[in-house]
């Protein structure tokens, strides 16, 4: 595996790869990588594509009390794993190359985000869509992974690209969990022995009730029930919501495909989670 920090040298090793007539697949991480990144890395190996990773942790994505400091930064580690995944390009800019004093672009993406993660972490999908526009311009490639653990994230994205006209495919990968249920997150990282055993009661309250909104339940008595188990829990929630799974509405139609998210705080630590709801 090739790694780059200068944007010039990663052209090159891009017009290497398209003049042995390659595909490329992105996979844009923030490093700190777990086997749900490595999933995204074998989904696109899967279709023969090159796979070019990044690894930026994005400032503009967080919001000023949140945890851009203590993020995890392992880049040796992460190489590893990613040389054992078959990755052939790392591409790793440094702050400067992205966001030079000079840099005043922003890109907002309405709707979508306007609600659950959107309305609580104010500016942050502006981060996300403009790194994310970013790294699409520089590596310029066909196919882009995302982990649908990021739901909302993944929505943004697919936005994104279709409106500012990226001919990019936008690949959603299921999220990988531990054997508990739990969703890989770098952020797991955070969490004590006693917070991790808790945490637990997120994927159980998400698919309790699932199972019960597929039975007839009301979607808010199902919904009230989630935050009470996670309260019950140690968690403090944010939202656990039923929505579109393709516009984020709330209310979903009785004929439109639905998605449960949630996001809560287990001591310091913010975790989101989300799975599809169907009716039986
Ligand atoms: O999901 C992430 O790790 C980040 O939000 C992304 C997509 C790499 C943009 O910084």
């Amino acid at each position: 595996m090739q790694t780059v920090r200068d944007l010039n040298d990663l052209r090159a090793a891009i017009a290497a790869f398209r003049a042995e007539g390659a595909r490329i697949a992105l996979v844009p991480t923030m490093g700190a990588l777990h086997a749900g990144h490595i999933a995204l890395v074998e989904a696109a190996k899967r279709t023969g594509t090159k796979v070019v990773a990044s690894i930026f942790v994005n400032p503009r994505q967080f919001g000023p009390n949140e945890d851009l400091a203590r993020y995890p930064r392992r880049e040796a580690a992460d190489s590893r794993m990613l040389v054992e995944a078959g990755c052939d390009l790392l591409w790793l800019p440094p702050v400067e190359a992205m966001y030079p004093e000079s840099f005043a672009t922003s890109i907002s993406v309405a709707g979508v985000t306007e609600t659950l993660d959107g309305a609580s972490r104010p500016g942050h999908f502006d981060g996300v869509a403009t790194v994310v526009a970013k790294l699409f311009n520089q590596v310029g490639p066909d196919a882009a992974y995302f982990g649908e653990k990021d739901y909302q994230q993944l929505l943004v994205i697919r936005r994104l690209a279709a409106d500012l006209d990226f001919a990019i495919d936008v690949v959603g990968v299921p999220t990988q969990r531990d054997d508990d249920g739990l969703a890989l997150s770098s952020r797991n990282l955070y969490l004590d022995e006693e917070e991790r055993a808790k945490a637990v009661a997120l994927p159980r309250a998400l698919g309790v009730a699932a199972r019960a909104i597929a039975r007839g339940v009301a979607t808010e008595d199902a919904t009230a029930e989630a935050q009470a188990s996670l309260v019950a829990a140690g968690f403090t929630v944010d939202y656990v919501a039923v929505v579109d799974a393709e516009t984020l509405a709330p209310d979903p139609g009785p004929a439109r495909p639905r998605r449960l998210l949630a996001a809560a705080r287990m001591g310091q630590t913010r975790l989101i989670d989300n799975i599809a709801v169907t009716l039986d």
